[in-house]
């Protein structure tokens, strides 16, 4: 689709300018704006095991060194709330934040103590999806999402995920079971593997209909160029052609039981929270190792050693590493754009009054371009909403968008002491000599 196409290559250039970083002397971010109410994200960045395709900041489970850590961000919290922030919600990302339970249990408490905080989002992998873990984490998280990939037990093999984590009925079961548990479910499913077939994709969305989950986020696989070097020799290239196609397989065969909240994400309840804390809060405060912050017009990032992480806390500075240019009105526009489409709806009176400037005027390149490709549904006084190409367009963009933080990923991982590289490599003790400087 040559849409897909032009609008990939846009924003490959336009998601590494506005993702770009230079180290920073920034000891602090900035106080908050009074006025006000952001989104905590704390991350956790270890894993029992590592899967070789996931993109995010993680490490290998050491319980001395995740308990360090954990202490470590809860110091982080205090410093953010010491700045006068204020949140409307946290979400707990990793990783795996339910790796140690009594940790995060305290660290959601305090989060609860520090702020006025409304609702409690965790990321989980399925092995932790248990009665025990619900009995401790009882009435402290709101939304849970739990990573499946696939049910289909040749695929989980391909990501390596079938030993870890059991066959496609082992998660299915896993999932039945947790019904109820949680306000809501959210269900993490990976598309566009290079082996995956349409069938493979079908059968996933049949058995997930039938858990009785109440929300669904499908993610086209994403890949920094490490990544995906290492996946074109294995299991093969992305193909981004294949990956439209699929989109709409999936948007279809979800129609009638779960409806589009976001981009990606589907839904029961079309009024309950979705993944995406972006789209609900465009900005919010990252702590913990690799966690990024959108403040005031900036991007500020943690750093992604956890010694470098520890000693910053310690010597009581946050952890950032790097901070981005100040976006400009064109920039912010632009966020505002992408973020409001990818959650469905661009309200255009907010963006006239927020902007001084209305929405058609300032973005007739991106409405002229959304338009021709056949992505508006609705366009009036209002509001801009999209079609199912328009949502698929959204789709890349965040991609694109991601895909650039990743490449920051590697970047980072490049430059990590040999002891810390130890750990992002899956079944590779850590020598104790190296442990002590990680
Ligand atoms: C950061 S993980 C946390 C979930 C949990 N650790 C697990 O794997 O079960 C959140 C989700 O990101 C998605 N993800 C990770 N790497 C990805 C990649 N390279 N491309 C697309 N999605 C990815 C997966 O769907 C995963 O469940
Ligand atoms: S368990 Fe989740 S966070 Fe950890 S490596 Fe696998 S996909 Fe990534």
């Amino acid at each position: 689709m040559l849409s897909e196409r032009a609008l990939t290559a846009a924003m490959r250039v336009l998601g590494r300018r506005y993702m770009a970083h230079e180290p920073t002397s920034l000891t602090t971010l900035p106080p908050a704006d009074p006025e006000r109410t952001y989104l905590l994200y704390a991350h956790v960045p270890f894993c029992e095991r590592l899967c070789t395709y996931c993109s995010f900041n993680r490490f290998l489970y050491r319980e001395d060194l995740a308990r360090q850590y954990f202490a470590r961000l809860r110091e982080e919290m205090r410093m953010v709330a010491d700045l006068g922030y204020r949140f409307g919600a946290l979400y707990l990302g990793g990783g795996t934040p339910t790796i140690l339970l009594d940790e995060l249990c305290l660290t959601i408490d305090l989060a609860r103590d520090l702020f006025d905080i409304g609702e409690v989002s965790s990321e989980t992998s399925p092995n932790h999806l248990t009665s025990e873990v619900v009995e401790r984490l009882g009435g402290r998280i709101d939304r849970m999402s739990v990573g499946v990939q696939s049910f289909d037990d040749r695929l989980l093999r391909v990501m390596d995920r079938y030993d870890k984590y059991g066959s496609g009925q082992d998660l299915y079961e896993t999932i039945v079971r947790a019904q109820g548990w949680f306000s809501s479910l959210n269900v993490d499913m990976i598309f566009n593997f290079p082996s995956q077939t349409e069938r493979m994709l079908l059968a996933d969305i049949d058995r997930l209909k039938d858990t009785g989950c109440n929300q669904v986020t499908f993610y086209p696989l994403m890949a920094g160029p490490n990544a995906a070097r290492a996946l074109a020799d294995t299991v093969g290239r992305i193909d981004f052609v294949r990956e439209g196609e699929y989109y709409h397989l999936i948007d279809e065969a979800l129609s009638g039981t779960f409806e589009p909240a976001s981009a990606w994400t589907f839904s029961k309840d079309r009024g309950g929270m979705i993944d995406e804390y972006i789209v609900d809060y465009d900005q919010y405060v990252g702590i913990g190792s690799g966690a990024l912050s959108f403040i005031g017009d900036r991007v500020y990032g943690n750093t992604f050693s956890l010694a470098d992480y520890d000693a910053a806390i310690r010597s009581g500075c946050m952890g950032l590493a790097t901070a981005g240019q100040p976006y400009d009105a064109r920039a912010m526009m632009r966020y505002r754009f992408i973020n409001q489409l990818f959650g469905l709806r661009l309200d255009k009176r907010a963006f006239e009054r927020d902007f001084g400037v209305s929405a058609d005027r300032a973005l007739w390149l991106e409405l002229t371009f959304m338009r021709a490709a056949g992505g508006i549904e609705r366009d009036d006084d209002e509001c801009i909403t999209l079609t199912p190409a328009g949502r698929y367009l959204l789709v890349v963009m965040m991609r694109e968008m991601l895909s650039g933080s990743n490449e920051l990923r590697d970047e980072a991982r490049a430059a990590l002491s040999p002891a810390e590289r130890m750990l992002l490599l899956d079944g590779q003790p850590l020598p104790q000599a190296e442990c002590a400087s990680a």
